[in-house]
Parts: structure tokens; sequence; C-alpha cells
């Protein structure tokens, strides 16, 4: 407006230097009128807003505290605080507070989630729901129904989540798409060039060891893994390690040494329940070993095609006798190597933390609408979207 009046004077006026000067003086002090007035106050608040780092209290948690140190503050170029010691600052000073639902972090209890309600006076602080369990292995520590109206957020395997954790994932090495063609074309490829490493196959008993290895803690599961292994066992021999068998494996190394010897990995899930696919997948995907999945996810959304065998598409028998051909033809069994040099896995538990705390991050700093869920249970404990065990699957 000013640089228009400024304009429409007669020439002679407008060249004049004292002119100039104070309609510049008008136009900058108006600039500035504006920008401490409606509306620019508002975007001055947002940007001031956006900058901030957003600070994370972990409401319950005493273990892991050195790994979530060294990860605050390391989210590309936002600023991310995490904090485990409740009473380090004012609960109403945290843009989001989590709570840690499952056994991972010890003890889990006493929750006392009623008191950061009753302290906790800050409108914009959203309450985060965080489990890596599926709902039914969770019914066993927590019940959810209890908790109408106090999350805002959730953090949990399923996609659907605001912020998912994704145990592991499987992305191309290079951007670009690969065609059906492709895939076959590399397939083809492994046929003729995949050598496997020898495994070392002769035990100590002169007698040659077994194919597939299993190793679970959980030997009573909502999926029934356990029958499905001890029906397959009747047809093909399965080292079992862990709490479920008496072979052990223990330490860092375990997985590596533990796989020189095996060809098949059964990666079966605890729970059938959609989107559930977690470490005992993705660590078997980044070795030397084909994985035999059992689970309730698509894996297709996961992995690709013909990595893996999906023990649900077959009965105990039929998957015995696969195996085996698969044993004995190298080229078959190198097949399902193909993707190895197209795909990188990543999967470490460290990974997992590290990317879902920075998603959480950059979500308080772009998503300021109010949601909160009413029933956690049909959102989340709804046992519908997990799979009951079906004795037809192996008999
Ligand atoms: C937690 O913070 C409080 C207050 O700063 C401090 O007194 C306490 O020692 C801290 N606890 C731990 C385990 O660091
Ligand atoms: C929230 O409570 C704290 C003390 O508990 C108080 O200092 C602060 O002013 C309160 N904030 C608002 C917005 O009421
Ligand atoms: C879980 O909590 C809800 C609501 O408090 C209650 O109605 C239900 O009986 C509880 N379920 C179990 C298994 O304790
Ligand atoms: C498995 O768990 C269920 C439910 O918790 C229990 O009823 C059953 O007895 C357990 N079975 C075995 C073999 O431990
Ligand atoms: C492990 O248990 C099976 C039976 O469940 C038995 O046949 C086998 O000899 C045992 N192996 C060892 C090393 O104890
Ligand atoms: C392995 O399988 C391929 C493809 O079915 C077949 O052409 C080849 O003859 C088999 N090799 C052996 C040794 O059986
Ligand atoms: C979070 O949920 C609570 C409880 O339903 C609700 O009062 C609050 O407004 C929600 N806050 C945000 C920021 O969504």
């Amino acid at each position: 407006m000013w640089l228009l009046l400024l304009m429409i004077l007669p020439e002679h006026i407008r060249n004049r230097r004292s002119v100039k000067v104070a309609a510049f003086l008008v136009v900058v002090g108006t600039l500035v009128f504006w920008w401490y007035n409606f509306p620019f106050q508002k975007v001055h608040d947002y940007i001031l807003q956006s900058k901030r780092g957003k600070s994370i209290l972990l409401w319950n948690s005493n273990e892991n505290e050195r790994f979530f140190r060294q990860h605050s503050g390391s989210c590309g170029s936002i600023r991310c605080e995490i904090i485990s010691n409740r009473s380090e600052r004012p609960i109403e000073s945290y843009d989001a507070i989590v709570v840690i639902f499952g056994d991972d972090f010890s003890p889990v209890d006493p929750m006392e989630l009623a008191e950061f309600q009753s302290e906790s006076n800050n409108t914009n602080q959203k309450f985060v729901f965080y489990t890596r369990k599926s709902p039914q292995s969770l019914a066993s520590y927590h019940n959810v129904s209890e908790f109408t109206g106090v999350f805002n957020w959730t953090m949990t395997y399923r996609r659907d989540s605001d912020i998912p954790l994704l145990y592991g994932r499987i992305a191309p090495e290079e951007l670009s798409f690969l065609s059906p063609e492709d895939v076959l074309r590399h397939i083809e490829r492994a046929r003729k060039t995949f050598r496997p490493r020898p495994k070392s196959r002769i035990s100590k008993l002169n007698k040659v060891s077994p194919i597939v290895a299993w190793m679970a803690s959980d030997c009573n599961t909502t999926s029934q893994r356990e029958l499905y292994v001890k029906e397959l066992k009747n047809y093909i021999e399965v080292d079992v390690y862990g709490e479920c068998g008496n072979l052990t494996c223990d330490g860092p190394q375990c997985y590596d040494i533990l796989l020189r010897n095996y060809k098949f990995y059964l990666s079966f899930e605890n729970s059938l329940c959609p989107d559930y696919v977690t470490d005992t997948f993705f660590t078997m995907m980044d070795r030397d070993v084909v994985p035999v999945v059992y689970g309730g996810a698509d894996y297709t959304r996961y992995a690709p095609t013909h990595s893996y065998i999906d023990a649900r598409q077959f009965k105990p028998e039929e998957l015995a006798t696969y195996l085996k051909i698969l044993d004995a033809n190298d080229t078959l069994y190198g097949e399902y190597f193909w993707w190895k040099d197209h795909y990188r896995v990543t999967s470490s538990e460290e990974n997992m933390w590290h990317n879902s705390f920075c998603d959480l991050s950059q979500k308080l700093h772009r998503d300021f609408e109010s949601k909160s869920y009413q029933d956690l249970i049909s959102y989340w404990g709804d046992y519908n979207q997990c799979v009951p065990f079906d004795p037809k699957w192996i008999f």
C-alpha cells in the first residue's frame, strides 16, 4: 500500500531522498508491527516451537538407560531428548510420556499411571502406549481395557500404529523397482552361480546331522508353533535349542556358530497376528540360512519373493519333504538366496529403538492434532485380528 502511494506521487517529489527514506521506514515499521501482531505472531511461535528439541520421558524403565542416553539428540536435524528418570524434571515439562507394556523393561509395575495423569497439566503432552508384544502375549501381563481414554498415540508392531515399531526392514539396495522379469532373471543367475557355503554336516558320532534348527524360549504359545514342530520332527530331524529343547546356544556369536551347521531355521512366531513379524525372522534373513516362517503377517510385504518358506502353506509332512528336496539339490536351495545382492536387511534391536524414537520425535514436531484412544481393547487387544491355531494345519 505504501509502495503504491510512493509510485503515484509526482516524479519530482518521489525522487527526493528524504521522501524515499521516510517511505522505507514506514514500510519496515508496518512489517514489524504485523510481525508482532496478528497473524505473524502465530507463525513466529510455530517456528520457535518446531526448532525446540523434544523431550520424551520413559515412564517405566530402569534398564537400557545407557542406550537411550546414547541415542538422545541424534535424530538427524531434530533434537530429541530421552529421559528415563521420572523425578528428574516436572512431569508437565515433557512433550511425550511413553509407557512401556511388556516384560522387556523390568520392573514394569507399579505403573502408577494415576500419578502422571493427576500431576500433569500440560494439555499438549502425548501419552504413548508402547509395546513390542502381541495382544495375546501381553494379556498375561496387563489388562489393557483398563486404560480407556488415557493414551493419545500407540507405538506397536502394527503398521497402522501412530508410530510403527518395526523389528527389521528389508529394503532394495538400488532404488529401482524390480519387475517380475528381473526377479526371474536374478533367480536364474543365482541358480547358476550360487555355491552354498559347505555346512559341517558330519557330527562326532559320524552321523549326518540335522539341517533344520529352532531356538525358542516360550514353549506354550497361542500360535501352537510347538505342536507344528513336534509334528515336523516325525518326518525330519530338528535340532531344538533353548527352553523347548535340550541343546544350548549362548553368547553374542551364538547364531553365527549355530547357523554354520544348518540350512533352515524355523522363524516361528508365538502369535498369529497381522503385521506380527519379529526379530526371529529378520535376524535370520541377515544370515546364510533360509528361514521357514509361521506367523499371521503377510510376509510378502516384508521380504522379497522366494527368500523364505512359509510353513503355513504346507502340512508338517509336506514341509519335511520339501526341505529334503532342497537339501539334496543345491540349485534349488541356492534360488532362495537370489535377493542377497539386491536388498539390505536391518535387524538390530538398536536400530529398532533408534528409528522408532526418532519417528516419535518427528511426529511430535509436526502432528498437533488432538487424538486419544477411548477403547484400546478394540484397537489393540482385539483377538479377532489374531488367528487362533487350527489343528487342520497340522493333521
Ligand atoms: C533421578 O533424579 C533425581 C532428581 O534429579 C535424583 O535425585 C535421583 O538420584 C535420580 N535417580 C537416578 C536413578 O538417577
Ligand atoms: C502446571 O503445574 C505446575 C506445577 O505443578 C505449575 O507450575 C504450572 O504453572 C502449571 N501450568 C499451567 C499451564 O497451569
Ligand atoms: C479387564 O478390565 C476390564 C475393565 O476394568 C474388566 O471389565 C475386565 O473384567 C478385566 N479383564 C480381566 C481379564 O481381568
Ligand atoms: C499352556 O498355557 C495354558 C494357558 O496359560 C495352560 O492352560 C496350559 O496348561 C499350558 N500348557 C502346558 C503344556 O504348559
Ligand atoms: C535330546 O532329547 C531327545 C528326545 O527329546 C533325545 O532323543 C536326545 O538324545 C537328546 N539329546 C541330547 C544331546 O541330550
Ligand atoms: C535340481 O533341480 C533342478 C531344477 O528342478 C533340476 O534341473 C536338476 O536336475 C536338479 N539337480 C539334481 C542334482 O537333482
Ligand atoms: C490426550 O488424551 C487425553 C485423554 O483422552 C486428552 O484429554 C488430551 O486432550 C489428549 N491430548 C492430546 C494432545 O491429544
